[in-house]
């Protein structure tokens, strides 16, 4: 797998931010991520939390990157808690946002390739610094293929907006 962390990074979208954000667990690996964006010249919305000490919710934090996302169109979001998992779960609920929880590189690729990840989740309690920081820089660089992938991505809102058959058998 080539990785594209050498390339330079494109910007978000026209018109967008990349919003942050994370749970006190998530606290140290956002601090390292928004100083590799910063770096990076990429707009960064910082949305908290404010420290590792004080116990806060996550889908509050994730709601607030999910927000940010849809009310500027051609915005990124990620988002850290513990494990990932709470932000994931929190933020795929919402039609737009297509999140990925990524621990390694190829994940980080193909989130991107095949998924149009536009949210991109991490756990702060199993990754270091110096893997978060790479996934970034891969899910930032890789850009989706289209096609048949874009095919898929439209029957997932499409089904999103349907009722559940009630009765409907297996
Ligand atoms: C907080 O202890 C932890 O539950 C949270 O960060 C996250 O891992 C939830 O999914």
């Amino acid at each position: 797998m080539s990785s594209p962390s050498s390339k330079p990074m494109p910007p978000p979208e026209r018109g967008g931010v990349i919003a942050v954000a994370c749970d006190h667990a998530g606290f140290g690996l956002k601090k390292e991520i928004v100083e590799l964006l910063c770096e990076l010249k990429v707009e960064v919305l910082d949305l908290g939390c404010a420290n590792a000490q004080q116990s806060v919710h996550y889908p509050l934090f994730g709601k607030m990157v999910v927000d940010a996302m849809l009310a500027r169109p051609g915005s990124r979001g990620i988002l850290i808690c513990g494990t990932g998992l709470g932000m994931s779960i929190m933020a795929n609920r919402f039609p737009g946002i297509r999140a990925a929880l990524c621990h390694d590189l190829y994940a980080a690729l193909m989130c991107r390739r095949h998924n149009d990840a536009n949210l991109l989740v991490m756990g702060g309690r199993v990754i270091g610094p110096d893997l978060g920081k790479e996934i970034v820089r891969t899910w930032l660089g890789t850009p989706f293929e289209g096609g048949r992938h874009q095919e898929r991505l439209d029957l997932l809102e499409q089904l999103a907006q349907e009722k559940p058959r009630a009765g409907a058998t297996p």
